[in-house]
């Protein structure tokens, strides 16, 4: 069995993943994604991998590596589709909406105006988030028209053309924190919640962990989520509202535990690990 996994940079989780790789006694090559490229007509080199774990930081790269290791029928953790459906949060939205798991009021516009009458309609404070994006970035509380008027333009002649697509979410009062839970396959291995006195909690913001129960209905909303998207590793947040109870807020296809291992004290590397073997297992047996 030969493993391979993509990368950008070795951050706490590679680190991790490697030392449990090498535990395991299992022939694994880093290939870090700003040196490798793929000769399309070639799959050739690539064949020699059983299983790839993606671990890029970058979305695309990530992205376009699994669409073309699975074009060749090499087996990835996470696939491109379940990629394609965490990657953009229209399309989590989407997947979600479809398959009835609850999650924030969010509206779509594509111009400036219609934002505007989208937010209006919804009233404030509301968030805006860019489609694609992480760690907290670029994230906008509205809490009035002025605000709104405000941002919108900024985003409309400043932003890329990904910022004119406006993707705008009811904001919740959430308790101080919000829910990070992990999910491989079929388990829900680890939550954790993130305090934060800022409304915006990730840890790569400085929200603190502590452990969460997993209780029937957090395990429950959390796989109907993860199934909806296509299932793998994934991390699943989720917002208490104090209405509608729990949301699932996003879903995290290359995730950092950086905070959840030792604060849940789950081996979340090695769970990943057993789980990318038992994919590279599945191919060595057609
Ligand atoms: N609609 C919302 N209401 C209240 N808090 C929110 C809302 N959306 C996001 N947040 C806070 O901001 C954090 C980051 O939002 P998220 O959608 O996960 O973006 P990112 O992809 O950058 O992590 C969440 O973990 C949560 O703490
Ligand atoms: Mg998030």
């Amino acid at each position: 069995m030969k493993i391979g996994v993509l990368y950008s940079r070795l951050r706490v989780e590679e680190k991790w993943i490697f030392a449990a790789l090498q535990q395991r006694g299992v022939d694994f090559d880093r290939l870090d994604d700003r040196k490798i490229h793929f000769d399309l007509e070639d799959p050739a080199p690539w064949q020699e991998y059983d299983a790839v774990l993606e671990r890029s930081i970058s979305y695309a790269r990530g992205l376009y590596a699994l669409k073309t290791l699975n074009a060749w029928g090499i087996p990835t953790v996470n696939t491109a589709a379940v990629a394609e459906a965490c990657g953009d949060k229209i399309a989590t939205a989407n997947a979600l909406s479809a398959a009835g798991v609850p999650q924030p009021a969010t509206r779509v516009a594509f111009t400036p105006e219609a934002a505007l009458e989208a937010i209006e309609a919804m009233g404030y404070p509301v968030v805006l988030k860019p489609v694609v994006g992480s760690w907290g970035r670029l994230l906008a509380k509205i809490n009035d028209r002025d605000a709104a008027e405000a941002v919108l333009e900024h985003k409309a002649v400043l932003g890329s053309y990904q910022h004119s697509i406006f993707y705008v979410q009811e904001y919740i009062e959430k308790p101080g924190r919000d829910i990070r839970a992990l999910v491989i396959g079929d388990k829900v291995i680890a939550a954790i919640y993130r305090h934060s006195p800022h409304w915006i909690t990730n840890t790569a913001r400085g929200g603190a962990g502590e452990v969460c129960p997993v209780t029937p209905e957090l395990e429950s909303l959390c796989l109907n989520a993860t199934q909806a998207v296509g299932g793998g590793v994934l991390a699943v947040d989720v917002i208490e509202h104090p209405e509608k109870g729990l949301l699932v807020n996003e879903i995290n296809h290359t995730l950092e535990f950086h905070t959840a291992q030792p604060t849940s004290g789950v081996d979340i590397a090695g769970e990943i690990v057993d789980y990318v073997i038992s994919i590279a297992e599945l191919r060595m047996q057609n």
